[in-house]
């Protein structure tokens, strides 16, 4: 690795991880530098050049929001250095791991999958990820993968028992032939042909399996009624009756695969990983806590039956898409000189639906290639709630210390019988068990932010162990991004919603990290902690400018003036920084054009509600209740995805917010060109000129916009009401500049 400093530990033995840092920091410090001085300029010219309140009112208060506005873009880009300053990358050596451990040396590992709703995520998308983790590559015996399922669904039920079964053929047709991806549903939708090592009849004998599976789940599926053919006449299938609703009903586990039984190995006479189904209780009365919820009861439960030192957990639609990963994360835990403190190692978030030329930003490599491993450098990589290996320890709340010493071998031998364990974990599962418990405060994933996943990564680190992000080529694990506009905007209020309450509350990494976390680390989570407040200076950015220009007066430096050149080059030199790191990390200059028009509609719509709901709530108001609801028609917008066309659809606030922004800089670059043409010729514009750059940049990038509202006809336009609406704010807020 030419041009990179390599460390690893010192001592004796050569380290299972090397970590290197990339010399381009240095260019971006220059450029950074060069940046920060020109907000400087902007910062003084604003300060200095806001118009005299008697000469023009508009001009006046404009002058004042703008410089407002400037001022938080500035102090907000002083918190993104964090973000760049000083990434680090990371590479491991499974080689020496296997040396060094012999597979009864290696440690358990305890996998949690967790479904909430059966519509949402259909039983066959959760059961490929459960056969992707169950086929790693890593001793059986070492392995036991947890379904939650919060809906408590026969149907999921039914689904998990037919894929322990079918594991039994598919784990040795992976291990055999060295099969990759481990998700049947990825390898088969490959289109994948006879792998080299596999015989054509093998393979197809494989696929007409795989079908089957397929064509049994989807008529269970469709009917709602699960078969009573003799096999699965499993004894689970009595814990459901009729009164079994998903929102009540008691704590069922059941163990699915049990190596002690004699019947729980594969076709080839190899043990199979253990296979566990739990629904915890739901009640109607009781709070059930979502996703974090979950996850403590399979904390829990996984204590009892298998008790594993390292966890790793993945959403149901987040496959495995290397049989590797295990031991890549091994090579953090187990490195003697580097490894003790290492708390939890966070995979990066990767898609495996996203189209070329993607519309909606979804290739988030320039988070995942820049943004991550600085966070990496700081010491802590944040928590994402899927994609993650812990130590189990770091989930109780244990505080690290320099003598703290893992328990590698913990859970090897627990041997009970079946039935017992069922019992036990029941039992810990149950609504009331958390009562007058430290669970969700001090222990497990925390209770009561929406950003559960994020502060329990945030509190595990100021109890002082490291994060360590690791971001191999090939990606550990393929989710599926959302392809709607409307699913984006929605995903991302609620994100940044919780990320604002999560800094303006007790967690905000500046008090709660204070003097635990290094001030860099504070930064970086602050800088998706603060998203949502960029919405109002972006929305006074996009409107009052234009609204000026319509109006003739001046908000920016005249063309001729040297005052100018700071705008211009902050404008100039970041975009095109970011373009550069785009096309670096692997985008196109499509997406990543793309990408900037998300990032407008974004702060414009999501992070503004975000932020109204927010301040809302800490005043005591109720919800904007601006959110969407309905389901987009799934095959006619998944076309329309690969096309490339934005997907509208229903009538939402958040539509009426972006038509407005888009139709009211039509008008006012058109109007306001033909006043100042009209009045004094070209000359004219020239105290106006970057007003007008502006309102032009504005109109170029909302064209999917004017097309969705002139031009398509399809359903995934936007709805006349929406064009009605913002026609009515275009026309009052054009009215108030004339
Ligand atoms: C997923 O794994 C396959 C090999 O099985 C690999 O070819 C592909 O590049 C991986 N996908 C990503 C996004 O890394």
């Amino acid at each position: 690795m030419a041009g990179s400093s390599v460390s690893g530990g010192g001592g004796g033995r050569p380290p299972l991880f090397a970590t290197e840092k990339p010399k381009r920091v240095l260019a971006y410090r220059l450029y950074a530098g060069t940046i920060f001085a020109g907000i400087l300029l902007i910062w003084f010219y604003r300060a200095t050049h806001i118009p005299a309140r008697g000469s023009s009112s508009l001009g006046w208060r404009a002058g004042l929001g703008l410089l407002v506005a400037e001022l938080w873009f500035g102090l907000y880009w002083v918190l993104t250095l964090s973000v760049r300053w000083n990434p680090v990358r990371r590479a491991t050596f499974k080689d020496r791991l296997s040396e060094r451990y012999d597979d009864d040396q290696l440690p358990g590992v305890d996998i949690f999958v967790c479904t909430a709703d059966p519509a949402l995520e259909p039983p066959m998308l959760v059961i490929s990820t459960v056969l992707s983790v169950m086929a790693y590559d890593y001793p059986p015996e070492k392995l036991n993968i947890y379904l939650s399922d919060d809906a408590g669904s026969a149907v999921t039920f039914y689904a998990l028992h037919e894929a322990s079964e079918f594991a039994k053929h598919w784990i040795p047709f992976c291990k055999n032939y060295k099969v990759e991806p481990r998700s049947p549903a990825a390898y088969f939708a490959k289109g994948a042909t006879p792998h080299d090592a596999c015989s054509p009849q093998e393979f197809l004998r494989m696929k007409e399996l795989y079908k089957d599976l397929t064509d049994r789940m989807n008529s269970v599926v469709h009917s709602g009624k699960i078969p009573e053919v003799p096999e699965c006449n499993h004894r689970g299938f009595s814990e459901w009756n009729e009164t079994i609703t998903s929102g009540d009903h008691p704590s069922v586990v059941q163990i699915l695969i049990d190596r002690n039984k004699r019947k729980a190995v594969d076709v080839d006479g190899n043990a199979l990983p253990k296979l566990v189904y739990m629904a915890r209780e739901k009640r109607p009365q009781e709070q059930h806590h979502f996703k974090a919820g979950s996850l403590n009861a399979l904390i829990r439960v996984s204590s009892v039956i298998s008790n594993s030192p390292v966890i790793l957990n993945v959403d149901c639609d987040m496959y495995s898409n290397n049989s590797e990963s295990i031991r890549d994360a091994l090579c953090f835990f187990l490195d003697e000189e580097q490894g003790q403190d290492i708390g939890f190692v966070q995979y990066p978030q990767n898609f495996d639906n996203v189209v070329h030329n993607d519309s909606y930003g979804n290739p988030i490599n320039v988070v995942n290639e820049l943004d991550n491993p600085c966070l990496d450098g700081w010491g802590g990589m944040c928590y994402y709630g899927t994609g993650c290996f812990h130590r189990r320890e770091t989930l109780s709340g244990q505080i690290y210390s320099k003598d703290y010493k893992e328990d590698w071998a913990r859970g090897v031998g627990i041997a009970e019988n079946a039935d017992e364990l069922e019992e036990t974990s029941k039992s810990l599962v149950t609504c009331t068990y958390e009562h007058n418990t430290p669970w969700g405060i001090e222990k497990g994933v925390r209770y009561g932010c929406p950003l559960e996943d994020v502060i329990t990564g945030l509190q595990i680190q100021c109890h002082g162990w490291r994060s360590v992000y690791y971001n191999p080529a090939r990606k550990g694990f393929l989710g599926k991004a959302p392809t709607s506009l409307g699913q984006i905007l929605v995903q991302h209020k609620r994100w940044s919603e919780g990320f604002l309450q999560m800094s303006l509350s007790n967690y905000s990494p500046f008090l709660l990290g204070h003097g635990k976390i290094k001030l860099g680390l504070q930064m970086g989570y602050s800088v998706c902690g603060f998203w949502a407040l960029n919405s109002f200076p972006t929305f006074y950015y996009v409107i009052i400018p234009s609204l000026c220009f319509l109006s003739g007066v001046s908000v920016f430096p005249e063309i001729t003036s040297p005052w100018c050149i700071p705008f211009i080059y902050v404008v100039v030199a970041s975009y095109s920084w970011s373009l550069m790191e785009s096309l670096q990390c692997g985008d196109t200059a499509v997406e990543w054009w793309n990408a900037q028009r998300m990032w407008l509609m974004r702060r414009t719509t999501s992070y503004l509600l975000a932020a109204i709901d927010t301040i809302g709530g800490m005043l005591g108001v109720s919800e904007s209740g601006f959110e969407l609801t309905v389901k987009v028609d799934e095959s006619q917008a998944l076309e329309r995805y690969k096309k490339g066309k934005m997907e509208f659809g229903p009538i939402s606030g958040m539509f009426v917010i972006i038509t407005t922004i888009a139709l009211f800089n039509l008008v006012c670059l058109v109007l306001g060109l033909g006043r100042v043409l009209l009045r004094g010729g070209a000359e004219g514009l020239g105290p106006l000129f970057l007003q007008a750059v502006l309102c032009v940049a504005i109109v170029v990038i909302n064209a999917p916009v004017y097309e969705a509202l002139f031009i398509r006809r399809d359903s995934g336009g936007l709805p006349y009401f929406v064009t009605l609406v913002s026609l009515c704010f275009v026309s009052s807020l054009c009215l108030q500049a004339i």
